[in-house]
């Protein structure tokens, strides 16, 4: 695929190039690994009420449903691979190194498989789960012994993900704020931009001068409000996207 950039969005990608680079991901950068997304035609929404299961009030009710549809998107993820956007982010990370943040809505753990090593993951991990009792953390990344998953001491396990009606890690907000008010350069990669507050770090660098460009094949409700928004997958833009940043970094 060509991205065809004007001359001017293309300059202006390669002067926001020598700045700092942050991407924020969504579900959207996994749909080509075969992970379903959330809000899409395939969404996983469309098939579960969130209220259902991605809540703790769900998890207090019926813990055994909820750990049911975590094991079934675990056994989805583990088949899963990285694909070419993945991969774009670590060589861009590769190449500019501590002047790139990737923050990530996804729990999928692909970022970190494909290489990447500066990840905040702002909703958690799918392959940790959280004792309900002592409140430590269990990397749990093979099958589960059981449904649900218990803790040495007795307690039950939760997984280790936000949940609606649940805050975010206070240190990892700062660190995802920080990184957008200081980019130059904002991508925006495979999400609806619906759920704060990731969806406000795009309008927080857009608000400090960063130049954001969107990848997505649907229009969403930054579209307007963005510099460039391209009507393509991740795994069509970002090969040739990532080109012309790297070409610009070594100017
Ligand atoms: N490449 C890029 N974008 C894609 C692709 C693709 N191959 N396929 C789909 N998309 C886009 C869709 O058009 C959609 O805009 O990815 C977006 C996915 O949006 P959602 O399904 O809403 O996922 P996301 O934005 O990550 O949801 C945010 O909501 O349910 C909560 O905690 C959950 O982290 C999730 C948050």
């Amino acid at each position: 695929m060509t991205l065809a950039l004007s001359a001017e969005h293309e300059h202006q990608l390669r002067q926001a190039s020598h700045g700092s680079i942050v991407a924020l991901t969504g579900a959207g950068i996994s749909a080509e690994s075969k992970v379903p997304t959330f809000r899409g035609a395939d969404g996983l929404w469309r098939r579960y009420r969130a209220e259902d299961l991605a809540t703790p009030y769900a998890f207090a009710a019926d813990p055994l449903t909820v750990w049911e549809w975590y094991d079934w998107r675990r056994g989805i993820i583990a088949a899963a691979l990285p694909n070419a956007g993945h991969h774009c982010l670590r060589r861009l990370e590769l190449a500019v190194g501590d002047q790139f943040q990737l923050i990530t809505q996804n729990v999928d753990g692909l970022h970190q498989r494909a290489g990447t090593e500066r990840v905040l993951e702002l909703h958690g991990n799918i392959w940790r789960t959280r004792c309900t009792g002592e409140h430590h953390r269990v990397e749990l990344m093979e099958q589960l012994p059981e449904l649900p998953p218990c803790c040495e001491c007795g307690a039950l396990l939760r997984p280790d993900i936000v949940w609606f009606g649940e805050s975010l890690d206070p240190g990892l907000l700062d660190r995802a704020f920080a990184a957008a008010t200081g980019a130059a350069l904002f991508l925006v990669i495979g999400t609806s931009a619906v759920v704060t507050p990731a969806a406000d770090l795009p309008r927080l660098a857009l608000a400090q001068g960063a130049f954001i460009a969107e990848i997505n094949p649907e229009p969403t409700i930054l579209t307007p409000i963005v510099h460039l928004s391209l009507r393509a997958t991740a795994g069509e833009a970002l090969p040739e996207l990532v080109d012309i940043i790297l070409d610009a970094c070594t100017q």
